[in-house]
């Protein structure tokens, strides 16, 4: 992770200076005060450069001076709009315009005067979720192409304050790269028993693990979740993370719940060739649960609160099921499988009633790259929910709006349940193609037993195919701040 330390506002020596300018300000405002010490010491070069760039301080704004004198070797300028709407989103783009437009900096500073100590950690935070990078695999990349970033100092009015408003968002990136690392992994590599591994050494941050693996599955009765990883080599895992951070608190935990195909082919159903790789992340929802978990122990969160991941690899082969098979669920529920490329929520129907029966949760909130459907509906800026809660729905879209990881509830209702009506069983795995999002909601609405719950279909926003402010191009780790947001402002003694 990029090093951030934090210290009084004053020129820096040398390296390079990052000044964030609010709409209208000037070396005289309280956000120009290091501004104002490089204007003296390079006979006002950075002003005269602002100036000629037209530059105003409109959010988004950027501009670079090369070489202005007094030892710099850059001085960048991002305009972060009109001061009293700066807010947490804002400063972190900022952060993340910052970092990467330094890329070639082995080190730099970056003044935060005139700004509370909250935002200035906003700024850290946006910084160091754009500096991920997933490098394991590449054995061949120049020093020069790879970006030299390792520390960046914060130029802070309140030094104290800022650490301390830092600590736990540095826990908070920490898990967002845990999901990160979890989700950019080849499926090759990533299979259901070294993400079980990967998950058990989170154990040195505090979590709990328990595992179950094929045979404690097979007693227990998840015939949904086995069904799928039945046409695989690989064993399927369920994994559950505890985080106890409120020993004396005794209302029930909190519990998420993740979909993690580690490689979706479709099973017999099979997809096809074009873009398959991109299954390789539909284990997106357990990557941010896993990250999420970690995020809380990192941060030492007040509350307790429950993982549990379905890992399953779902392939075709001799032994796979068919479509038309029937599965006898962990609720005892019957399940026709139409279609065996709708999977997740077959992994999700045995995990979510073994997650109820046994931990009886205050609220219970699954993620899943559940559906094509979704990406359809919202494209790639929102995740879709559906709820049976409007009270938590309304928490949810509060931590949406603080964190900027957007949500968008969509409806549930019984003429969307008689689409996965069958026949032969108590329901069938698909509805067809209207509301393809809703009724594979609707599905796994069946197998919440009375919890307030939130399902987040993330099949759109697991991924980026692009760089944004504070997200590389790659896994995206969406719902770890969102969901780390959501247990902060509500569910923390
Ligand atoms: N993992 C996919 C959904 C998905 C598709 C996620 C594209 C991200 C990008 C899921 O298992 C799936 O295959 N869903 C089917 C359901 C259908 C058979 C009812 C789909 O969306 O096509
Ligand atoms: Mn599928
Ligand atoms: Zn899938």
């Amino acid at each position: 992770m990029l090093d951030i330390a934090v210290a009084k506002p004053a020129l820096p020596k040398s390296g390079a200076l990052v000044l964030l300018l609010a709409e209208g300000s000037s070396p005289d405002s309280p956000t120009g005060a290091v501004w104002k010490a490089a204007d003296e010491a390079t006979g006002g070069a950075i002003s005269r450069a602002l100036s000629v760039a037209e530059f105003t301080g409109k959010k988004g704004q950027s501009a670079a001076i090369l070489a202005p004198g007094a030892s710099l070797s850059r001085v960048i300028a991002i305009g972060i709009g009109p001061l009293d709407k700066a807010d947490g989103t804002s400063l972190e783009a900022a952060g993340g315009i910052a970092c990467a437009a330094l890329a070639k900096e082995p080190a730099a500073s970056i003044a935060t005067s005139g700004l509370s100590p909250e935002l200035a950690a906003s700024v850290a935070l946006g910084a160091v979720l754009r500096a991920y990078r997933f490098d394991r695999y590449r054995t061949k990349e120049a020093a020069e192409d790879k970006p030299k970033l390792a520390k960046l100092t914060l130029l802070a009015d309140a030094p104290a304050k800022v650490k301390s408003a830092w600590a736990p968002l540095k826990g908070v990136a920490e898990g967002v790269f845990v999901a990160r690392d979890l989700v950019s992994e080849p499926p090759n590599v990533l299979n259901p028993a070294e993400m079980t591994r990967r998950i058990q050494a989170l154990s040195a941050l505090g979590l709990k693990i328990e595992v179950l693996g094929p045979k404690d599955m097979k007693k227990l009765g998840f015939g949904a979740l086995l069904g799928v990883a039945q046409g695989s080599t690989q064993d399927a895992f369920t994994v559950i993370m505890h985080w106890t951070g409120a020993p004396a608190d005794k209302q029930p935990p909190l519990c998420f719940v993740g979909k993690g195909v580690t490689f979706d082919t479709g099973g017999i159903s099979i997809k096809p060739a074009g873009g398959m790789e991109d299954m390789k992340w539909d284990m997106g929802g357990s990557g941010t649960v896993v990250g999420l978990m970690a995020a809380l122990a990192g941060r030492k969160a007040k509350c307790n609160a429950i993982g549990i991941v379905g890992l399953v690899e779902n392939m075709p082969d001799g032994n796979a099921q068919r479509p038309g098979d029937v599965v006898t669920t962990y609720s005892g529920q019957t399940v026709e499988v139409i279609n065996t490329d709708a999977e997740g929520r077959l992994v999700l129907a045995d995990i979510m009633w073994y997650a109820q029966e046994k931990y009886n949760p205050r609220f219970m909130i699954d993620l899943a790259t559940l559906t094509g459907a979704m990406i359809i509906a919202l494209g790639h800026e929102m995740a879709g929910f559906f709820s049976n809660n409007d009270v938590l729905s309304d928490q949810l879209v509060a931590a949406a709006k603080a964190t900027g990881e957007g949500v968008w509830r969509l409806p549930l209702g019984e003429a969307y349940d008689k689409q996965i009506k069958s026949d032969i069983a108590d329901m069938k795995n698909v509805g067809g193609r209207p509301g393809g999002s809703i009724t594979a909601a609707q599905f796994i609405q069946r197998f919440v037993n009375n919890k307030p719950w939130i399902h987040l279909d993330i099949a759109g926003v697991a991924w980026s195919g692009k760089d944004t402010a504070t997200i590389p191009k790659g896994a995206t780790a969406y719902g770890v701040r969102l969901l780390d947001r959501l247990v902060a402002d509500n569910f923390e003694s």
